[in-house]
C-alpha cells in the first residue's frame, strides 16, 4: 500500500547506490537480445551481458525474470533482467510490453529497498506504471504485513525530450497509477467494511480532497426522487443503499462528460440466489464504480479542460424478507417499468436509474462500466473487455482501450434481442428467456435507457476487472483496477479531440 518513490536518475544508473538494477529483455529473432538502455550495464559486464543472461536461460519472453549478482561490477547488488517479449523486426516494443515487463520486475525485486532502471530510457510513462501498479500490495487486514519492501526506483531518462518534459510524463504516469491503485484498494476491502454506506463515504472523503462537488443520496432521498432499480435491488439488504454524484468542473470546459458505474458492494444474487462456490469474488462486483470514482478524481488532478460527472449506484442484492423478488414490478427512475425474471440481473436495474440521472445534465458523452455479465468471461475470457453503446463512441472507445493495453473488444446490440425483453405486465423484463447472447442482452436492456442522440460506452469487465489467479505483468492478484486508464485515455481524447 506503500508505493515506492519514483524519481529520475540525475546521474547513470549503472551508477546508482541501489540494490537492483532492472534492464530489460527481448525475443528478437531467433534469441535473446538486450532492450534499449541496458548498454551500460552490458559494458560493465564487458560486453557480455547477453551471453551470461542466455547462459542463466533468459528469453527474453514476457513475464520472464532473471537476476544475475554483479558480483561488484557495478555498486548494484543484482541485475534483474526483465522479459519485454517479441519485438518489432525494427527492434521496437510497445508500451504495454514495458509495462507489463516492468509490473513483473517490481514484483520480483524480493528484499531489494532500492532500485534503479533503464526500462523508463525505452518509455518512460509504461515503465513508471508498470513498477507503481506491479509493486501493489493490499496488506489492510494482515496482522503481520507483508508488505513489499522496494522503497525507491531511479529512473533513467529516455534520450529524447526535456527534463521537464520528463518530470510532466512522471507526474502524469503517477497520478494515473494511483488511481487505478485507488480503485484496486475499494475493490479489495472486504464486503462487510465497504458497503453502500461506507463506501459512499470514502469516495466523499476523496472526492472533496481532490476539490470535486459532491451528492449523496441515501435510502429516504431514493424514495423520494423515485429510483425504483436501485431501492428495488438495495432494500433486501440491512445495509441501505446510496446513490453518489462526483462532479468536476475543469478550466474552459470544452466538453460534458457523464460516467456511470455499477457498485454492487456483494453480489449474493438475491432471492434467486448464486451458489455457494466462489461466490466470495463478488466482493469485485462494485469495481465499475471503484474506477469512476477514481476516474473523476484523475481528471481533477490532471486538470482535464472538461466537465466530468460521475453518477454511481451502490446497493448490496441480498435475500431477507425484504428482498425483492422475481415477479415483482419496479418503476425506475423516469417511469419505465421493469419486470423482475431474476434478482441476480441486479446490475442493470441500478445501472439504469442512474444512467437516466447521468442523462438528465445534457452530457456530450456518456461512459458506462460494470462487472455485468457471466457471459462477457464466457465469450471474451478474463483480460478483454466487452464494449458495447452506439456504434461510432463505442469503436472509439474500443480502440483506445486496447492502445492503452488494458484491452477491450467492440460488441453488437442486435436489434432482434429487444423483442426477448418484453414483459407480459410492464415495459420491459429485465432478462430474456434464454442463455444466448448475455453480454449483449444486458446491453441491449441498457440502451433502453440512454437517449437516442446521445453517443455512450457501455464497458463490461467482468472478467477483467479482478484477477482470481495467479499475478501477471502488472495485475496483481484481486482488484486489477481494470478500466480506469481507458476511462482516463478517453477523457484526455476528448479534451484534445472533442
Ligand atoms: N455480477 C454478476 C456478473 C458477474 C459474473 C461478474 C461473474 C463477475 C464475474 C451479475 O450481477 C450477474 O449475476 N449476472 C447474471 C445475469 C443473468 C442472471 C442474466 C449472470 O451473468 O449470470
Ligand atoms: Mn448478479
Ligand atoms: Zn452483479
Amino acid at each position: 500500500m506503500t508505493a515506492p518513490k519514483l524519481a529520475l536518475a540525475t546521474a547513470p544508473v549503472t551508477e546508482a547506490p541501489v540494490d537492483a538494477i532492472v534492464i530489460g529483455t527481448v525475443q528478437h529473432g531467433s534469441g535473446l537480445a538486450l532492450a534499449p538502455g541496458a548498454e551500460q550495464v552490458d559494458a560493465a559486464f564487458d560486453g557480455a551481458l547477453t551471453e551470461v543472461l542466455g547462459a542463466l536461460g533468459a528469453t527474453g519472453k514476457a513475464d520472464e525474470v532473471v537476476k544475475l549478482p554483479t558480483l561488484g561490477r557495478l555498486p548494484a547488488t543484482v541485475v534483474v533482467a526483465a522479459g519485454l517479449g517479441k519485438a518489432a523486426a525494427d527492434g521496437s516494443v510497445t508500451a504495454e510490453q514495458v509495462r507489463r515487463a516492468a509490473g513483473a520486475a517490481a514484483r520480483a525485486t524480493g528484499s531489494s529497498k532500492r532500485a534503479a532502471t533503464t526500462l523508463s530510457a525505452v518509455d518512460l510513462q509504461a515503465a513508471v506504471e508498470g513498477f507503481l501498479l506491479g509493486s501493489y500490495t493490499f496488506s489492510a487486514y494482515k496482522s503481520d504485513a507483508t508488505e513489499r519492501e522496494l522503497a525507491r526506483v531511479e529512473l533513467a531518462a529516455p534520450a529524447g525530450g526535456t527534463a521537464k518534459e520528463h518530470r510532466a510524463t512522471l507526474k502524469a504516469a503517477t497520478a494515473i497509477a494511483e488511481a487505478v491503485t485507488t480503485a484496486r484498494d475499494f475493490i479489495n476491502t472486504p464486503p462487510n467494511d465497504l458497503y453502500p454506506a461506507s463506501f459512499a463515504e470514502r469516495a466523499v472523503a476523496l472526492a472533496k480532497d481532490a476539490g470535486l462537488e459532491v451528492e449523496v443520496l441515501d435510502e429516504k432521498a431514493l424514495r423520494k426522487g423515485g429510483f425504483g432499480g436501485i431501492l428495488g435491488v438495495g432494500v433486501g439488504s440491512a445495509r441501505q443503499p446510496r446513490l453518489v454524484r462526483l462532479t468536476y468542473r475543469g478550466p474552459r470546459a470544452r466538453k460534458k462528460v457523464a460516467l456511470v458505474g455499477k457498485g454492487i458492494t456483494f453480489d449474493t444474487g438475491g432471492i434467486s440466489i448464486k451458489p455457494a462456490g466462489g461466490m466470495e469474488a463478488m466482493t469485485s462486483d462494485m469495481s465499475g464504480a471503484a474506477a469512476v470514482v477514481a476516474s473523476v478524481v484523475l481528471a481533477a488532478k490532471l486538470k482535464y479542460p472538461l466537465e466530468v460527472v460521475a453518477t454511481v449506484p451502490m446497493a448490496e442484492n441480498m435475500p431477507s424478507g425484504a428482498a425483492y423478488r422475481p415477479g415483482d414490478v419496479l418503476t425506475m427512475y423516469g417511469g419505465k417499468t421493469v419486470e423482475v425474471l431474476n434478482t441476480d440481473a441486479e446490475g442493470r436495474l441500478i445501472l439504469a436509474d442512474a444512467m437516466v440521472r447521468a442523462a438528465e445534465d445534457d452530457p456530450d458523452y456518456l461512459i458506462e462500466t460494470s462487472t455485468l455479465t457471466g457471459a462477457q468471461v464466457v465469450a471474451l475470457g478474463n483480460r478483454t473487455a466487452g464494449i458495447m453503446g452506439s456504434d461510432e463512441f463505442r469503436d472509439r472507445v474500443a480502440g483506445i482501450a486496447r492502445g492503452t493495453g488494458e484491452g477491450g473488444w467492440a460488441m453488437p446490440l442486435p436489434e432482434e434481442l429487444r423483442a426477448d425483453l418484453d414483459s407480459r405486465l410492464a415495459d420491459l423484463t429485465n432478462v430474456t428467456g434464454q442463455r444466448w447472447g448475455g453480454m449483449l442482452a444486458a446491453g441491449v436492456f441498457l440502451r433502453e435507457f440512454v437517449p437516442e442522440d446521445l453517443p455512450w460506452a457501455h464497458l463490461d469487465v467482468a472478467g477483467p476487472a479482478y484477477n482470481g489467479g495467479a499475478p501477471w505483468g502488472y495485475t496483481t492478484k484481486g482488484g486489477t483496477g481494470l478500466p480506469v486508464r481507458t476511462i482516463a485515455a478517453v477523457l484526455a481524447d476528448i479534451a484534445a479531440n472533442g
